[in-house]
């Protein structure tokens, strides 16, 4: 499927049977994370649908039937309601709700350890609860803020990455389709209920300045000096995506600005850490394949 990042419509919610259902997820028990590697600080994961239904399931694959329901997907009834009014269940894969606070979602690039085929999955995310101060980032398109209902389709075989910056709850739907059956499928088949559909709604883009390369410079040559080993690369790296949503760049200059802090350092395996860490993120990843990280340093 052809994609690239773009708002195609808004959810009105009713807001007190969200705030219910927001309120199961918060009150369920934390698991360990699946991506775990993907996150630097707070990143909470909750599966309403996946392959099996069961709601301890966090992991991604290809399998050929619908999402089954999970029983967490049957204790949140509204969203679940919602996903079954609007979607085509029929290629639905996995609807999982994902908490980022005070955190970072490591700048990356997704399903580079599935098929080939990498344009029969479209990836959606709606927003339920957002903070003021939340940004998403995507390699062309920018930096942005998800509103509450907004329906994004995010071109996540782009290098991409979020932030929260608070300690509030941003809360947000992602749903996963697979359409291996139908070629060259348009997006559009993921609404089974197009009244939702809306192409004119403007995005709240985040305008970035230039950022001048002798400051830019300056800076790395600053972070050079609290990079003393491997685990203060999570830190930089969160430090340089803070960054990056200020001033003009793709998310794969973070990477490039991450090698380069570390030559700065002239030691040769703090280099190829990360240059390990830009293969793994963004450039090529197998099944299975895990990329340890110290956590909670945002
Ligand atoms: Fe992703």
């Amino acid at each position: 499927m052809l994609t690239a990042t773009r708002l195609v419509g808004r959810i009105k919610f009713d807001d007190a049977s969200l705030k219910k259902d927001l309120k199961v997820l918060s009150e369920l028990p934390s698991l360990k994370e699946q991506y775990d590697e993907f996150g630097s600080g707070t990143w909470i994961n909750h599966s309403l649908w996946n392959r099996t239904g069961e709601w301890t399931d966090t992991r991604y694959s290809d399998y050929n039937h619908p999402a089954i329901r999970t029983q967490v997907g049957t204790a949140t009834s509204y969203l679940s309601g919602i996903i079954e009014q609007y979607f085509d269940l029929e290629h639905l894969r996995m609807a999982r709700v994902r908490n980022l606070v005070n955190g970072l979602v490591i700048p990356h690039t997704d399903f580079l350890e599935l098929s080939e085929d990498k344009d029969r999955y479209v990836r959606i995310l709606i927003p339920l609860e957002t903070c003021i101060d939340s940004y998403h980032t995507e390699e062309r398109f920018g930096v942005f803020r998800m509103r509450k209902g907004d329906i994004w389709i995010l071109e996540s075989t782009l290098p991409h990455s979020a932030l929260n910056l608070t300690s509030d709850n941003r809360r947000i739907l992602s749903l996963d389709f697979q359409y291996a059956d139908i070629p060259n499928p348009h997006y559009s088949s993921i609404f089974s209920d197009p009244s939702i559909c809306d192409e004119t709604i403007a995005p709240a883009l985040v305008s970035r300045t230039r950022l001048e390369p002798e400051d830019l410079q300056d800076y790395l040559e600053l972070l050079s000096t609290r990079f003393n080993d491997k685990d203060d690369a999570e830190q930089i790296l969160v430090e340089l995506s803070k960054v990056h949503l200020r001033f003009d760049s793709a998310v794969s200059d973070i990477y490039k600005n991450l090698t380069t802090v570390a030559r700065l350092t002239r030691r040769q395996e703090l280099v190829e850490h990360c240059e390990r860490m830009r293969t793994f993120y963004i450039g090529s990843r197998v099944m299975n394949e895990r990329f340890p990280l110290r956590k909670g340093l945002f």
